[in-house]
């Protein structure tokens, strides 16, 4: 194997351009792809920059070009050359180093490669769990590269912003208590205190309060969190959070400083001017119109109730529904009443797979009247306040939900984002910001049989709710915020309790005993009473808000060392088995009997 020997890359594979004609240079990378032409051989020479074309001819270099026959698919070689003009007809527009090559006189083999499990050109599609075993060569791939460095470039940014408004950056620990952000903990065990367990956080929630408590004022962090919950394209077991904290402050700062920041991003990494402010929905208005709380606000296909006209018409299952106390809701899929029999079968057959009980339609056709398997059970007053209610027009198709409101919800809101899919509503490169707010600040768990916080329970309840906390738990709205981006919530948080008589009124409406809060989260309760300044932050899901940004469907593919949906890690083979000694040291005795198939 050749060595450097001294030799020093001058360019990447990036720069080269007719600026550089006739210049001497030394490229390194890895051999892309090689192509014997008539006694000449090209190869494509790839790094993390780009792609230059270096070419071997006999006549500038007998030993190069000889070596040269030898190269394979990423093979690393160093390349000392002259750069000329691609011959007519030879250039490739489409790279910025299309016009120009490298004509070789030294080449350095310096390491060979066994043939890689996949081809490293962008084409094709490749299987995610060969890409994830071999991800040092997926990460070769130029896509995957930009990825990358997007996520890099974010994050400087946010540092550099935060930085310049007076945010200190802070490290809390990994091994420390479950935080309550309310998945599965992953536990470590302890050596030396028998039967104890760390739990890895899945936020930096406590320590973070606790900063403010310590008077730091505003605290940022670029923090791994681990939960161990299932996992989707976008949740992964580990993941990363952009985290702050401030206090002495109000939603309306932390909104304007995030809106600031969002600005910054998008305009330093992606060149898009965003407009701020961004819209705001509160969540009953957003489960109202969109059917969630992470609306698409892309596009529009809102809901729409219809329950007091469905209440007297003639469809005894909308009578029924509304009568137990559940809604009917509508969309206006406009202009999509092209939709065909089969389509329809299919749409009823996505709602039905989802839980609703059946997806009722109406065409409107070009003359005014009904299509549609219902149209008989409508009076022409009813059908004329349908028609208003939903400005329906030739053309349209209304689809019509009846059940429990959240189960419509969930449907209608659902039906809505597959017909955006089947029509192309959004154009990529389209970025929809919202800020969701008024939470509820609890819900009833039917299995826990108790209320449970939507967010934690650290959470402030709205002030003007504050009385309601006893009598009407489920009514009373909380002080968070989440944002949501393309219909993705890419970040969450709120203001927070700082005065202990509210925080134990919390407590009592989630039914924590005062045993328990003590037992669980009795260092943040004790840090409350020695003078807690009013406080509140967000935490914003950096993989998912990189992913947007970056165009990829997934957060694995803005992930250097991602996980599987079952939470291994196919390079490493993490998690794997380990030696009884070890289980023995750590006061573990396994019972595999137990373990589910
Ligand atoms: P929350 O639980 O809403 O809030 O998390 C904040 C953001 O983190 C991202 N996120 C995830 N990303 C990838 N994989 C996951 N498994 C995953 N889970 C969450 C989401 C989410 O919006 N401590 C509070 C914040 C606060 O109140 O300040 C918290 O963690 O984008
Ligand atoms: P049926 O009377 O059950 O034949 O239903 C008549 C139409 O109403 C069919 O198109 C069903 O898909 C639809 N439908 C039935 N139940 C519901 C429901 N709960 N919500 C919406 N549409 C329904």
């Amino acid at each position: 194997m050749d060595l450097m020997d001294g030799l020093k890359r001058t360019h990447d594979c990036y720069s080269l351009t007719e600026t550089s004609l006739n210049q001497e240079v030394v490229l390194m990378g890895w051999v892309l792809r090689r192509r014997d032409h008539g006694g000449l051989i090209f190869i494509d020479l790839r790094d993390r920059k780009g792609i230059t074309q270096v070419v071997f001819a006999p006549e500038v270099h007998d030993e190069s070009h000889q070596k040269a026959h030898s190269l394979r698919s990423e093979y690393v070689i160093a390349v000392k050359g002259i750069v000329r003009r691609r011959p007519e007809g030879m250039e490739n527009p489409k790279i910025k180093t299309g016009m120009v090559e490298v004509a070789c006189r030294d080449l350095r083999i310096l390491n060979t490669s066994k043939t890689p499990a996949f081809s490293l050109d962008e084409e094709g599609e490749i299987s995610e769990n060969l890409r994830m075993k071999y991800r040092y060569l997926d990460l070769r791939r130029p896509h995957m590269v930009e990825g990358i460095i997007m996520r890099h470039r974010v994050c400087q940014t946010m540092r550099s912003y935060l930085n310049s408004r007076d945010f200190l950056e802070i490290e809390t620990p990994v091994l420390t208590r479950s935080t309550p952000e309310g998945a599965r903990d992953y536990l470590v065990p302890s050596r030396v205190s028998p039967g104890c367990f760390y739990a890895l956080p899945q936020s930096p929630q406590l320590y973070k309060q606790i900063l403010m408590v310590s008077g730091l004022e505003r605290y940022y962090q670029i923090v791994k969190c681990f939960r161990d919950e299932d996992l989707r394209a976008d949740r992964q077991p580990e993941f990363t959070q952009l985290d702050m904290e401030m206090s002495f402050i109000d939603e309306d700062d932390i909104i304007d400083l995030i809106e600031g920041l969002m600005r910054l991003l998008f305009k330093e990494t992606l060149g898009k001017e965003i407009r701020t402010p961004f819209k705001k929905l509160t969540f009953q208005e957003a489960m109202d119109r969109f059917g969630t709380d992470r609306p698409d606000t892309r596009f529009g296909l809102e809901l729409r109730d219809i329950s007091d006209i469905a209440a007297v018409c003639g469809l005894k299952v909308f009578q029924k529904v509304v009568s137990a106390g559940g809604k009917v809701k509508a969309i206006n899929a406009k202009g999509m009443g092209d939709l065909s029999r089969k389509d329809l079968d299919d749409l009823t057959g996505f709602a039905i797979g989802l839980g609703a009980k059946g997806l009722a339609w109406i065409k409107i056709k070009e003359d005014g009247s009904w299509q549609s398997p219902v149209a008989k059970f409508f009076s022409e007053e009813e059908k004329t306040a349908i028609r208003q209610r939903l400005d329906a027009a030739p053309g349209d198709i209304l689809f019509f939900g009846a059940d429990r409101k959240s189960a419509v919800c969930r449907v209608l809101g659902e039906l809505r984002m597959e017909l955006a899919r089947r029509r192309n509503l959004v154009s990529k490169g389209e970025f929809g910001f919202i800020w969701i707010t008024e939470f509820p600040l609890m819900e009833y768990d039917e299995n826990e049989e108790r209320f449970v916080s939507l967010h934690h329970p650290f959470t402030a309840p709205m002030n003007e709710d504050l009385e309601m906390l006893s009598s009407e738990p489920a009514n009373v709205r909380s002080r968070a915020y989440d944002l949501v981006l393309n219909g993705v919530e890419i970040g969450g948080g709120s203001i927070r309790i700082h005065q202990a008589p509210v925080q134990e009124a919390v407590f009592t409406a989630l039914s924590i005993s005062e045993d328990e809060a003590r037992d669980k989260f009795g260092f943040l309760l004790e840090a409350l009473e020695y003078g807690a300044p009013p406080h509140g932050g967000i935490a914003f899901g950096l993989d998912r808000l990189v992913m947007l940004m970056a165009g990829k469907d997934t957060i694995r593919d803005v992930m250097a060392f991602p996980k599987t949906h079952k939470a291994q890690c196919l390079l490493t083979h993490a998690p794997a088995n380990v030696s009884m000694a070890q289980l023995a040291e750590l006061y573990l005795k396994p019972d595999w009997k137990k373990v589910p198939k």
